[in-house]
């Protein structure tokens, strides 16, 4: 194999490797916004994280995604969903994120630095 070949296929693998670990940190963004949230009309059912498959959370309520193949969240949105307690520090896990509705409910906290 030429070396170019070998050089293209450690950069490939490294480049999927990235990007399974940017997927699986919106994973963790949700998960623990849905852990943070008290959800007493349970709202946020849909949001289970049993299936890890292929763009499973763009089935979520409120959870818009870049495209179908990906998790990464494009955009949140949960107005008027009864929802309180703390905003968590897990927003800074969908970094991929770019619209935020929370209006509505009662959620209290900063961001922080987002
Ligand atoms: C999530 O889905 C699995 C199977 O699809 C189901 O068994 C489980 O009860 C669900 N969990 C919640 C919290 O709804
Ligand atoms: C997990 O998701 C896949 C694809 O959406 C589906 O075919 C499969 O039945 C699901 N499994 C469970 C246990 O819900
Ligand atoms: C919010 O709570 C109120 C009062 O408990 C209830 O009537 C309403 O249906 C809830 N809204 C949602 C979206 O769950």
């Amino acid at each position: 194999m030429a070396k170019s070949t070998i050089f293209f296929l450690l950069f490939l693998s490294f480049s999927v490797l990235l990007h399974n670990v940017t997927a699986l940190d919106d994973i963790r963004c949700l998960q623990e916004l849905k852990e943070s949230f008290k959800d007493p009309n349970g709202n946020l059912n849909s949001w289970n994280f049993s299936n890890y498959s292929m763009g499973f959370i763009r089935k979520f309520i409120g959870v818009s995604c870049w495209n179908n193949l990906e998790n990464r969240v494009l955009s949140l949105s949960l107005p008027n969903m009864n929802l309180s307690g703390q905003l968590p520090d897990a927003f800074k896990y969908c970094s991929s994120l770019t619209t935020l509705e929370l209006s509505g409910n009662r959620l209290s906290g900063s961001f922080g630095d987002l």
